[in-house]
């Protein structure tokens, strides 16, 4: 085992070494490596280490360089170096921290975890706090316990009964609102398409003065950070709309709610804390690896409710046990690398990894605007789009920006324009990258 683990271990090092220097999209070559997974289940054993070396050499050249420093595709937040190092650490504990019984170290750090995330995200401390796979899943979980919480004020108890007969609840949200909750709420019985959506302003924030009269059983989705314009629904106006006719109000905040943990941004987040529930991601801005999503809730009772799981063999004791806030029962122990991250970052780091990244994309803004091309949101957080004129085009230049390698850039399509998104989410990106990025992206360009 430590000679497998160790050749292992340099053999990450070797890949993270080489990264910056390599195209970040895979080459033609690299992907052809990937070919020769295609094999018959293979009939006897082999070697660990062999294992390894085929894994490194078929593998490695077809990955993306998410990792890297000049990688601006979705939302992708590259892993922190203490993020990494506990997670390998956190590989070889093999906990599953459903139960504290099961695992005392993986449910204190997801204790602890909790209680400082609250405290740098300035959300009301004593909120409840699921440790689930990413955004979508602390969306579901979240709304989950909103589905419980509005139909219990209505006298009907969801998790026993079910939605067959239950009273209707209206969920409103912006006409913004991320896929993934509206995924979220097909997999509750909410229904995809039965939701009202309020329109949204040129940047896709909210406009609260439109939301319908609310009467009943009613959920309200506002968005911290727009995954287009980084734009925020105006949450101070949302709650005290929604929560004056007694709707519960849930924000995806996947990104964007960690402008809270800067001064300098903190206006973005403004009457955010008054919601009722809050979805983020860890593998976004907080640089943990995947997967790795936070839900957290105001009334503890309400999400226990929602996701409570016991039987004679799950013995429950004092602590907080993790089963009884998450979807899932069994499940890899996420607290380790959340906790190693904000250990390492503290306040500060964790303040100017996010303020770093938003200096980083208003310069991407400033030099690409400069070098001829069109900004077509006002960059208030880390995300840049950039059009280079009609469909046809842009989506040329996308191609060759992504063929060249220096970054990796994908598309969009923002109020009828095409575009190309940029979004700095990554510890490890410095002017520099941006610079080599902007001086790739204008030489295709010109092309
Ligand atoms: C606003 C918003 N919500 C939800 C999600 C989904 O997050 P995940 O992919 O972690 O499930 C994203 C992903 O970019 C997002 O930007």
């Amino acid at each position: 085992m430590r000679d497998l683990l160790l050749h292992t271990a340099e053999t990450a090092i070797d890949y993270l070494d080489d990264l910056n220097y390599r195209s970040v999209t895979p080459t033609p070559e690299g992907l052809a490596g990937l070919n020769e997974f295609h094999e018959p289940m293979p009939a006897y054993s082999m070697d660990p280490e062999l294992v390894i070396d085929i894994l490194h050499g078929n593998g490695s050249p077809g990955t993306m360089g998410m990792a890297g420093r000049r990688y601006f595709g979705f939302v992708i937040g590259g892993s922190l170096p203490a993020a990494l190092a506990a997670n390998w650490l956190a590989a070889a504990w093999d906990q599953c921290p459903g139960l504290f019984v099961a695992s005392p170290v993986g449910t204190v750090l997801e204790e602890v975890s909790l209680e400082w995330l609250l405290d740098v995200l300035k959300l009301p401390a004593g909120c409840a706090g699921a440790f689930v796979t990413g955004a979508t899943v602390a969306n579901f979980t979240a709304l989950a316990a909103a589905r419980h919480a509005v139909l219990e004020k209505a006298g009907w108890d969801v998790e026993a009964d079910g939605l067959f007969g239950a009273p209707p609840i209206t969920v409103i949200v912006g006409d913004e609102v991320h896929p993934s909750l509206i995924k979220a709420l097909g997999m509750l019985g909410l229904g995809r398409n039965r939701v009202a959506r309020v329109p949204v302003d040129d940047h896709g924030r909210m406009i609260a003065s439109q939301i319908p009269a609310i009467s009943g059983p009613t959920i309200v989705c506002m968005q911290a950070g727009n995954v287009n314009t980084g734009a925020f629904d105006p949450a101070a106006e949302v709650c005290a709309r929604a929560h004056a006719g007694g709707a519960w109000v849930h924000v995806d905040g996947a990104f964007g709610l960690w402008a809270a943990v800067s001064e300098q941004l903190a206006h973005l987040v403004e009457g955010v804390a008054e919601a009722d529930s809050w979805a983020t991601d860890a593998h976004k801005w907080l640089n943990v690896p995947y997967d790795s999503g936070l839900a957290f809730v105001r009334d503890e009772v309400a999400l226990k409710s929602a996701m409570a799981v016991s039987a004679a063999y799950l013995p429950q004791g004092e602590h907080r046990e993790p089963s009884q806030y998450t979807p899932e029962l069994s499940r890899r122990a996420r607290g380790v690398e959340i906790w190693a991250a904000l250990k390492s970052l503290g306040r500060k780091g964790l303040a100017e990894l996010i303020e770093r990244n938003c200096a980083l994309a208003r310069r991407f803004a400033e030099r690409l605007g400069a070098g001829g091309c069109e900004i077509l949101n006002e960059v208030v957080l880390n995300q840049v789009l950039v059009a280079f004129g009609d469909e046809a085009r842009t989506r040329e230049v996308i191609r060759r920006v992504q063929e060249d390698g220096t970054c990796w850039c994908g598309p969009t399509v923002w109020q009828g324009r095409t575009a190309m998104r940029i979004s700095v989410s990554s510890w490890a990106t410095r002017e520099v990258d941006v610079d080599d990025s902007v001086a790739a992206i204008l030489r295709v360009n010109g092309k």
